[in-house]
């Protein structure tokens, strides 16, 4: 149905010429606050979010035939409340430039229908869960593997087959990489969100190995976990800037901040993680393409299982207040957050999933 709305939604529409920034986590809260949160993209490329009266809201809802919601400007709201005595509760307006619907955000968190997201390292583990989720959200997911085949069979099967896709990809090989995405862009035509989840984890403490075993180590690990991570993102934004919009996730670790004696690549590796994720969200920001990066703790999976094993595991259990560790699914739904609509203000972030183990300050 066509777009109808009352003169005083019109004329909040003509006084929204002056933009604002997007301020999410303040409209979050006046959110809880006040139970509303109206959302509307108005032309093409501008959004506009805002708070009204619940009778000023209803009215022009049901007008609007339940379709449309609409805006209002911050710095206008006096003037409208004066004029047209519309009961304005906090107002504030947000323009951007993005790809919304008209729908209010809150019924976009957590909804990923129809984006295509590409999950390295997702036959098993963290990224298998990451996989799942966005799957179950809507998402067309590119589920990714390197050896094992079965592994990735299996999610396929989970997630109940087409649309989604296998891809195979050693993350240290850069044409691999470029080969996994440019499959994932060849079957849908796009990319919406990247999670960097692939990695591995090897022991190579200096006391116990070789010159020739500790050189082969870091490059083994650098070359997976951040180069590779590094050549994926490369891939995918250069796809992302053409649609001007994107999510890019990645899975870094606890062990960047709190050091990895026994495995200083891989403390190493995740670290310049967390930093390319930071420099890139600046980068990446002025094309809607929003960077952000999850450090769990331990997470139950065949990387930890060793060391979750017996008397280390019950040590690595106490690390947490809680007395165990993160399960799968419990990383996975930082990174769902971290990819959805309304989390763009949390670009450049890294959020720790690590159950209060290690507090960063
Ligand atoms: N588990 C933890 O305690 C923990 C803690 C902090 C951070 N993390 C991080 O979370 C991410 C996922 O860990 P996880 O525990 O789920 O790992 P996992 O169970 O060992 O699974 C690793 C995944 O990465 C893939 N992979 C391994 N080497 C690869 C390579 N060279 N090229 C491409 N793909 C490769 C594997 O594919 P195949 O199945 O084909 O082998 C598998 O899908 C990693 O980045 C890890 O560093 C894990």
């Amino acid at each position: 149905m066509p777009l109808q709305l009352e003169p005083q939604v019109c004329f909040a529409l003509r006084a929204s010429g002056i933009a604002c920034r997007w301020h999410h986590e303040f409209f979050m809260a006046l959110f809880v606050q006040f139970g509303l949160f109206v959302h509307i993209r108005v032309f093409s490329c501008f959004e506009f979010c805002m708070f009204l009266s619940l009778e000023f809201v209803q009215s022009a809802w049901t007008h609007a035939g339940g379709e449309r919601c609409f805006m209002f400007e911050f710095f206008f709201h006096g003037v409208i409340e004066e004029v047209l005595h519309v009961p304005i509760i906090p107002v504030m307006v947000v323009a951007h430039t993005h790809q919304y619907g008209c729908e209010i955000l809150e019924d976009r968190m957590f909804d990923f229908t129809d984006k295509v997201a590409l999950v390295t390292g997702s036959s098993r583990g963290i990224g298998r869960e990451i996989a799942r989720m966005l799957a179950q959200a809507g998402a067309k997911v590119i589920i990714h593997y390197v050896r094992n085949r079965e592994a990735a069979d299996e999610v396929m099967q989970a997630l109940g087959g087409e649309p989604h896709i296998i891809v195979q990809a050693d993350m240290g090989d850069a044409e691999a990489v470029r080969a996994m995405v440019e499959q994932a862009i060849d079957r849908f035509g796009r990319l919406d969100i990247l999670v960097n989840n692939a990695g591995i984890y090897e022991a190579h403490p200096i006391a116990d190995v070789s010159y020739e075993q500790w050189q082969e180590s870091w490059q083994q690990v650098i070359n997976v976990n951040l180069l590779g991570a590094a050549n994926a993102i490369y891939c995918a934004a250069r796809q992302m800037i053409k649609q001007r919009s994107g999510r890019i996730i990645n899975i870094s670790s606890r062990g960047a901040f709190r050091g990895e004696p026994e495995s200083p690549a891989y403390g190493a590796s995740k670290n310049g993680m967390n930093a390319m994720s930071g420099s890139l969200a600046k980068y990446l920001a002025p094309y809607n393409i929003y960077v952000a990066t999850v450090a769990p703790g331990f997470v139950e999976t065949e990387m930890a299982a060793q060391s979750l094993a017996g008397e280390s595991g019950r040590q690595i259990r106490a690390q947490s207040p809680l007395n165990r560790v993160a399960r799968p699914e419990e990383v996975a739904y930082a990174a769902l957050f971290l990819a959805s609509d309304g989390a763009e203000f949390s670009t450049g972030t890294i959020v720790d999933v690590n159950g209060a183990s290690y507090l960063r300050q």
